[in-house]
C-alpha cells in the first residue's frame, strides 16, 4: 500500500533510494527502511519508524557502499508501526532482503508450515513470511528466480515486491499481484519503483508490470516474465506529466483522489475475508469475540464525526439484518455520562486514525466498566488499534485528505462484514438473501467506478450551487446517516451551512427554510422507503426548494419531481449508503473547489483530533 524503490547500475544506490523515498512521502507512511549488498556480499540495512529524515540523520551521513539496493515507506497492516516491522524484511539467514507493499493474507498458514521446518521470526508482519519462504526454496533449487516463482505461487494476496539475494548481488527481481510497480530504464542503471514520482528525475522511460508478472533487473537488461516462467515483452512508455502531477496521481487533490480510489479501497476491506465458493465471512481480528458477539444481548457503537455516522449505519444493519438491539453514541458524550454497561456488552469503537481522544477515553471508559470493546480502525497500530480487546482493521490504506472519503465506506463494508458474520451465524439472514449479498460484492466495485466516471454531472450540478448559503440533506433508514454524512462533507470542505435529516422528520421543523434558495439533496433509492420519500420531495417541492435526488438508475419517475438527478446502480440494501455517499463526496468536492477552497486541508480542521 505504501512506498517501494529500488537501484542497480554504477553510483551509489543509497542516495537515490532516500531522495525516491522523499518523493513517496506524499502518500502517507509510517516508517521506512533502505537495504544495499555491500562489496562483502552482505547486507546493510537502516530501518526506522518515523520519517525518512529521520532515518536519514540516525544513518548520520554514514556511506552504505553497494550499487544495488532496496528502499520502502511504510504504512503497517500487520503488525505496529515500529522499527523492528519496519521494511526491508530478512530470512533468519540474512540470505534475502524483501520490500513488499500490500497483505499477504495466508500468512499464518505459511508461518506455520515454516516455523516446522526450524524457521524463526522477528517480527509481527506478513512480509518476513515471505522472505524465509524465499530462502526455504533457495536451499533446494538454489537459484534465486525459482525460489522466488516457488514461493510466489504459495502465496495468496497483494504484493507490489523488490527483492535482493546476497548469493546473487547481480540483481533485483520484482513482481506484482495488485500493487502497482514500474521500472526506469536509465543509461547501465535501473530504477525500480511502485510511483513514477520516485523514477521521473532519473528518467522517463519506463516499464509497467501487469499482475502476475515479475521481472529480473540487472545493471545491463532486464527480463519480464509470468510468475508461471512464461515470457513476456513490453514496450517502454514515455512518463508524460510532472512531478507534483503524478504525486496525487494525476487529481488535483488528494480528497478526489481518494473518491476515486474507493472501489480498490473497499475490495482491499474485504479481501481474504470472504470465501466466495463456501459463502462464509472470516474476520480473523474477531476470532477471540465471536461466541460473544453472537450471543450479545446490545451492542453499542461509540466513535467521532465521520465514523459516527458510519456507527449510526452500523445500528440499523445489526438491528435489521441480526436482530441484536445496537446504541450509537458520541465518543465525546459517552465518556461522560456515566453509561450504563454490563460486562456482557460489546462496545464497538470506529477510528480512522485510532488517535481520536474523545474515541480513545469512550474506549478506555467502556473497559473499565467492563465491556468488551472492539476496535474498526485504519490505521494499524496506532494506539485504538492497540489498547482495544480486539478488531479488525479496515485497510483503506493512508487518508490524507483532512474529509474523510474512502476510511467512510470502508468502514460501512467493515461493519457489513460483522453483520454478515453475525447474521450467518444466528440464521437471522436466510440463505438466499446471504448469497444474494455476497454476489453482489463480487460487481460491487464494478459499480463504483460507474458512478466515478459520472464526474462531469457532479461538476455541473456543483456549478449551480456553488453559491448557496446552506443546503439540507433528507434520507431514511439506512440512508439517514448518509444524509448526515453529506451535510458533514458539505460543511468541512465548503464551508456552507448544511445539515441532515430523516426525511420525515423535515415537516417537524426544518420545513420552515425551504424557499426557492433552499438546495435540499434527497437521498432516494429504489427500496422499501422510496413512496415514503417521493412524499417527502413532493412537500419540499410544493414549498420551492430545489431539489437534487440521488436515484437509482433507470428510476424516470423521480425526474418529474427533481430538478437535478444524480443516479447510482442498483445494489442491496445493505451495500446502498457505500453507493450513495460517492456522488454526495463529489458534490461537495466541486462545490468547495469552484469557491476555491483548499480542500485538502480546510480552515479549522485537523485530521486527527487528539485533544479532548
Ligand atoms: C471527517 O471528515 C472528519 N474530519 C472528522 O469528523 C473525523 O471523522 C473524526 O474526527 C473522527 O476521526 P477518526 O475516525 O480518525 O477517529
Ligand atoms: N503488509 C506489510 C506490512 O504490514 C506491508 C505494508 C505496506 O504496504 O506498507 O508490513
Amino acid at each position: 500500500m505504501c512506498g517501494i524503490v529500488g537501484y542497480i547500475g554504477k553510483r551509489n544506490s543509497i542516495n537515490i533510494i532516500f531522495d525516491g523515498l522523499k518523493r513517496l512521502e506524499y502518500r502517507g507512511y509510517d516508517s521506512a527502511g533502505v537495504a544495499v549488498i555491500n562489496d562483502e556480499n552482505e547486507f546493510n540495512y537502516y530501518k526506522k519508524a518515523g520519517k525518512v529524515k529521520e532515518l536519514e540523520k540516525d544513518f548520520n551521513g554514514e556511506i552504505l557502499d553497494g550499487n544495488i539496493g532496496i528502499g520502502h515507506t511504510r504504512w503497517a497492516t500487520h503488525g505496529e508501526p515500529n522499527d523492528n516491522n519496519a521494511h526491508p524484511h530478512f530470512d533468519m539467514n540474512k540470505h534475502i532482503s524483501v520490500v513488499h507493499n500490500g497483505i499477504i493474507e495466508n500468512f499464518k498458514t505459511l508461518k506455520k508450515k515454516l516455523t516446522q521446518e526450524g524457521y524463526t521470526f522477528s517480527t509481527d508482519t506478513d512480509t518476513e513470511v515471505l522472505a524465509n519462504l524465499i530462502d526455504f526454496h533457495c536451499k533446494t533449487t538454489h537459484d534465486f528466480e525459482k525460489a522466488v516463482r516457488y514461493a510466489l505461487t504459495e502465496v495468496e494476496g497483494t504484493y507490489g515486491l523488490a527483492m535482493l539475494c546476497n548469493t546473487e548481488p547481480d540483481k533485483i527481481i520484482i513482481a506484482r499481484m495488485g500493487s502497482p510497480l514500474m521500472f526506469g530504464l536509465g543509461k547501465d542503471e535501473i530504477i525500480v519503483s511502485s510511483d513514477a514520482a520516485a523514477i521521473i528525475k532519473h528518467t522517463k522511460n519506463v516499464i509497467y508490470l501487469e499482475d502476475g508478472e515479475m521481472a529480473i533487473l540487472k545493471r545491463d537488461g532486464f527480463q519480464i516474465k509470468t510468475i508461471n516462467d512464461v515470457d513476456i515483452q513490453r514496450e517502454v512508455q514515455k512518463i508524460e506529466y510532472d512531478l507534483e502531477q503524478i504525486e496525487k496521481g494525476g487529481f488535483e487533490h488528494f480528497m478526489l483522489k481518494e473518491i476515486c480510489e474507493q472501489p480498490d479501497t473497499i475490495q482491499n476491506t474485504y479481501r481474504g475475508r470472504i470465501n466466495f465458493e463456501t459463502y462464509d465471512v472470516k474476520l480473523g481480528g474477531l476470532d477471540s469475540v465471536r461466541e460473544k458477539l453472537f450471543n450479545a444481548k446490545r451492542i453499542i457503537i461509540t466513535a467521532c464525526g465521520t465514523a459516527w455516522h458510519a456507527g449510526l449505519v452500523g445500528e440499523y444493519m445489526l438491528e435489521h439484518y441480526c436482530r441484536i438491539p445496537t446504541e450509537v453514541e458520541y465518543a465525546s458524550e459517552f465518556r461522560y455520562r456515566n453509561p450504563i454497561i454490563n460486562k456482557d456488552d460489546i462496545v464497538i469503537v470506529i477510528s480512522q486514525s485510532g488517535e481520536t481522544a474523545d474515541t480513545r477515553a469512550a474506549m478506555k471508559e467502556a473497559q473499565r466498566l467492563g465491556a468488551t470493546v472492539i476496535g474498526i480502525v485504519n490505521a494499524v497500530g496506532s494506539t485504538i488499534a492497540r489498547e482495544v480487546d480486539c478488531g479488525t482493521y479496515i485497510h483503506a490504506g493512508p487518508e490524507i485528505g483532512v474529509a474523510s472519503t474512502k476510511a467512510f465506506t470502508s468502514q460501512l463494508m467493515s461493519l457489513a462484514l460483522i453483520t454478515l458474520m453475525i447474521g450467518k451465524h444466528k440464521g437471522t439472514i436466510k440463505e438466499e438473501e446471504f448469497k444474494e449479498i455476497v454476489d453482489e460484492l463480487k460487481i460491487l466495485p464494478g459499480k463504483m467506478k460507474e458512478i466515478i466516471g459520472k464526474m462531469n454531472e457532479y461538476k455541473f450540478v456543483a456549478e449551480e450551487f456553488k453559491d448557496s448559503l446552506n443546503f439540507l440533506y433528507l434520507g431514511r433508514g439506512m440512508n439517514f446517516p448518509v444524509a448526515l454524512e453529506g451535510a458533514l462533507k458539505m460543511k468541512e470542505i465548503s464551508y456552507i451551512h448544511a445539515e441532515g435529516y430523516p426525511a420525515a422528520e423535515m415537516k417537524h421543523g426544518p420545513i420552515a427554510l425551504i424557499d426557492e434558495n433552499m438546495p435540499v439533496v434527497f437521498v432516494a433509492p429504489k427500496d422499501d422507503t422510496y413512496d415514503k420519500i417521493v412524499t417527502n420531495i413532493e412537500e419540499i417541492k410544493a414549498r420551492k426548494g430545489k431539489i437534487i435526488t440521488i436515484s437509482t438508475d433507470h428510476d424516470e419517475e423521480i425526474k418529474a419531481y427533481s430538478d437535478y438527478t444524480l443516479s447510482v446502480p442498483k445494489t442491496v440494501d445493505i451495500f446502498a449508503p457505500i453507493l450513495n455517499s460517492i456522488p454526495l463526496q463529489f458534490l461537495s468536492y466541486y462545490i468547495a473547489s469552484a469557491r476555491g477552497n483548499n480542500v485538502d486541508q480546510p480552515r479549522n480542521l485537523a485530521k486527527s483530533v487528539t485533544v479532548e
